[in-house]
């Protein structure tokens, strides 16, 4: 006999693999890109001091396709996340092993140019960053600014990039204001366009919705399935409503006292759906995290 409970959790893994699938089903089928793998992470382990977080992490990420890591706090996706642009290693304590390959190479390797490294993968934080004395036209290019990246039309390249961030109509009368004289999400979509303007092949973005309101939250993931056409990109979330939104893929962690380990991955409607492992199915039905 099931439960009342368990009723209500069936129905609720059904309800969030069904809106995996009708969001894949507006979306190109996930890993059929000719584009192929964007960013490989190959046997990914992470310490802070002899603390081990992060056990033997391997994920392909394919051009063209958006991956959202879930797992309970702590089990390690934002350390996970920043091995992929190199920005792991700018933390006192911090040591990892294994590679990461960007288009076949591996952005560890001697030699590799951190900077460049960054500007190819960029990153969107939890907590929207902008320059907040900067105009918002000043904020949008101030990743050239700094790689010195010579661009012919400024403000060609400063609308595109509001534009496909989903800001222009919103700002498109007061590019000389402060950034910080936005709203919060209009702060981050600013951050978005921000990681735009230098070409990025692959974002990331770390719980890049968590301190926003819903109508901002939407217009951001409107964002997410639009770049995807033509990026990489990597969302951690702890919102499973958003996950089966705009993911191709879904990669769950998990740390079970020791180090954090990724316990399953698989197209979003599978993990939500079917998932083939019980801490999956627990952690995504809300029995724990
Ligand atoms: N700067 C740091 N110094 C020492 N330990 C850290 C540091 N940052 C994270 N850790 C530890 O590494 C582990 C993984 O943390 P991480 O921030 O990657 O988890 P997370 O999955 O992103 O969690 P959350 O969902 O809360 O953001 C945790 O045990 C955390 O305490
Ligand atoms: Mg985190």
């Amino acid at each position: 006999m099931t439960s009342e409970k368990e009723n209500g959790e069936n129905a609720m893994e059904s309800a969030l693999s069904s809106v995996a699938n009708s969001a894949a089903q507006s979306r190109r089928t996930p890993g059929t890109q000719a584009m192929g793998v964007g960013l490989e992470a190959r046997g990914i382990h992470a310490w802070f001091g002899d603390k081990h977080v992060l056990d033997d992490i391997s994920l392909d990420f394919w051009s063209g396709t958006v991956t959202a890591l879930i797992g309970p706090s702590g089990c390690g996706k934002s350390t996970f996340i920043r091995t992929l642009n190199r920005m792991h290693e700018f933390i006192p304590t911090a040591a990892m092993a294994g590679e990461v390959l960007l288009d076949g190479k591996d952005i560890y390797a001697p030699g590799v140019d951190v900077t460049k490294i960054r500007l190819k993968v960029g990153m969107v934080f939890q907590k929207p960053n902008p320059f907040p004395s900067m105009t918002i036209a000043e904020n949008v290019l101030a990743g050239l600014k700094l790689a010195q990246i010579k661009v012919d039309n400024k403000d060609e390249l400063l609308e595109e990039c509001l534009e496909r961030a989903g800001l222009w109509n919103e700002v498109k009368d007061r590019l000389d204001a402060y950034g910080g004289s936005l709203s919060g999400g209009q702060q981050q979509r600013l951050c978005i366009a921000r990681s735009l303007a230098v070409r990025p092949q692959v974002l990331l973005m770390d719980e890049p919705c968590s301190a926003l309101d819903p109508g901002s939250t939407l217009k951001i993931e409107e964002t997410i399935s639009q770049l995807s056409s033509s990026m990489t990109i990597i969302i951690v979330t702890h919102n499973m409503q958003q996950a089966a939104r705009v993911s191709d893929y879904t990669a769950f962690f998990l740390s079970d006292g020791g180090p954090g380990s990724m316990i399953e991955v698989g197209p979003t409607g599978e993990i939500f759906g079917r998932p083939k492992d019980k801490r999956t199915e627990n952690y995504v039905t809300g029995r724990f995290g």
